[in-house]
C-alpha cells in the first residue's frame, strides 16, 4: 500500500484527477490517496490557498500527484504551484517532450528533456510598484540553485543515456544573472566529459525548436525560460493535453502536468486526462511500480491509436469520460 498525497486542484483538475484515479484503481494497485484541496475556494474557507496541511501531507508522504490550480492573473494570491515548489524545495522541474505514437504533429522525432530550475529567477515574486506608471521585478539567480539544477540535468543525461546537455540563457543581455547560470553550467559540464555540453540563447533556441526540434536532447534552463520553452515543447508533441511533468527535490517529488486549470473548458467533460495520466505513470515508476506503469502506458497508447477516443484538443470528439472508459477497457487487454 502506497500513501500518496493527491491534490485535485481546480478548473479541469478534479475531472482529470477522477479519470486518472479510476484508471489506477482498475489496475488493482493499492494506493491510499491523501486528498488535499488547495486554491481559490480553499482560500475563502481557510484564509490561504495553500494551507499548512497540504505541505505537511506532502512532507509526510514524500510523493504527490497534483492537478493544476488556478492563479489569479495580475492580482490576488501568489501562485500555489510556485509556493508549493518553493516550500518543499522541489528544485528540478522535469518535463519530457516526446512524440506519442498516433498523435499527428508537424514533427515525428521529438525527444526532448526540459530541465527547468524551479525555485528562483523572476518567480521569486519580488515585485514593487514604484509609482502608478512603473513597476519592477527582481530576477534572482544564485550559484547554489544553478549548480544543483545543472548537476541534475547532467546526472539525468548520464542515467538515461542521453548525449547532450544544452544550457539555455539570455546571458548576452542579463550578463550577471544569466551569466552566473551559464558559468555554473560550464563548470558542472567539466565533470561530465562523457556528455557533450552546448550553449544557446533562448530566442535562438525557440526559433530552432520550431524548425528542427530533433536537434536537441536535454535542455537546462532558468525558471522563466523553462516555463515558456516547455509550453513550446508541449506544442511540438500535440499540445498541453499530452505534456507531462514532475517537480523533484532531494527526497520529495510532486508529479503534475505542464498545463494549467483550463478554465475555458472547465466542467464540460472535454479535458484530456493524458498529461496527468503520463505524469502518474512516471510517478508509479518513481515508486517502483514499473509493471503497473507499463500496463497503463500500453493501455493509453492503444487508446490514443483509435481516433474515436481522441479528445477535442487532439482533433477528436471523445469526452473525458469516454476517453477514460476506453483506457480502462484497454487495460484489460494487457
Ligand atoms: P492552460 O494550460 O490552463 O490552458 C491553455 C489552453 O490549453 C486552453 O485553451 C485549455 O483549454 C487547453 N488545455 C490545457 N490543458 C488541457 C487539457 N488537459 N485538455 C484539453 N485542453 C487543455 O493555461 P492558461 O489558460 O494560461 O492558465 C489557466 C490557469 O491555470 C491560470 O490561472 C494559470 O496560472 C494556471 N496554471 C496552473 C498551472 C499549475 O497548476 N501547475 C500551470 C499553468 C497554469
Amino acid at each position: 500500500m502506497h500513501n500518496i498525497t493527491l491534490i485535485p486542484g481546480d478548473g479541469i483538475g478534479p475531472e482529470i484527477t477522477d479519470a486518472v484515479t479510476q484508471i489506477i484503481k482498475e489496475t488493482g494497485l493499492e494506493i491510499n490517496w491523501d486528498i488535499q484541496s488547495a486554491g481559490a475556494d480553499v482560500a475563502i474557507k481557510e484564509g490561504t490557498p495553500l494551507p499548512k496541511r497540504v505541505i505537511d501531507s506532502v512532507k509526510k508522504n514524500k510523493i504527490a500527484l497534483k492537478a493544476p490550480v488556478t492563479t489569479p492573473i495580475g492580482k490576488g494570491f501568489r501562485s500555489v504551484n510556485v509556493q508549493l515548489r518553493k516550500e518543499l524545495d522541489l528544485y528540478a522541474n522535469l518535463r519530457p517532450c516526446k512524440n506519442l505514437p498516433n498523435i499527428k504533429t508537424r514533427f515525428d522525432n521529438v525527444d526532448l528533456i526540459i530541465v527547468r530550475e524551479n525555485t528562483e529567477d523572476l518567480y521569486a515574486g519580488i515585485e514593487r510598484q514604484i509609482d502608478s506608471e512603473t513597476a519592477e521585478s527582481i530576477k534572482i539567480i544564485t550559484k547554489k540553485a544553478s549548480d544543483r539544477i545543472c548537476k541534475f540535468a547532467f546526472d539525468y543525461a548520464v542515467k538515461n543515456n542521453r548525449k547532450t546537455v544544452t544550457a539555455v540563457t539570455k546571458a548576452n543581455i542579463c550578463k550577471l544573472t544569466d551569466g552566473l547560470f551559464l558559468n555554473c553550467a560550464r563548470e558542472i559540464a567539466k565533470k561530465y566529459p562523457q556528455i557533450e555540453f552546448k550553449e544557446i540563447l533562448v530566442d535562438n533556441l525557440c526559433m530552432q525548436l520550431v524548425q528542427n526540434p530533433e536537434k536537441f536532447d536535454v535542455l537546462v534552463l532558468p525558471n522563466l525560460y523553462g516555463d515558456i520553452v516547455s509550453d513550446l515543447g508541449a506544442g511540438l508533441i500535440g499540445g498541453l493535453g499530452v505534456a507531462q511533468g514532475a517537480n523533484i527535490g532531494l527526497d520529495i517529488a510532486v508529479f503534475e502536468p505542464v498545463h494549467g486549470s483550463a478554465p475555458d473548458i472547465k466542467g464540460q467533460n472535454k479535458a484530456n486526462p493524458t498529461a496527468l495520466l503520463l505524469s502518474a505513470i512516471e510517478m508509479l515508476k518513481y515508486i517502483g511500480e514499473d509493471t503497473t506503469a507499463e500496463k497503463i502506458n500500453a493501455a493509453l497508447l492503444k487508446t490514443l491509436s483509435d481516433p474515436k477516443n481522441l479528445t477535442a484538443d487532439l482533433g477528436g470528439n471523445a469526452s473525458t469520460t469516454e476517453f477514460t472508459k476506453a483506457v480502462i477497457s484497454n487495460l484489460n487487454s494487457f
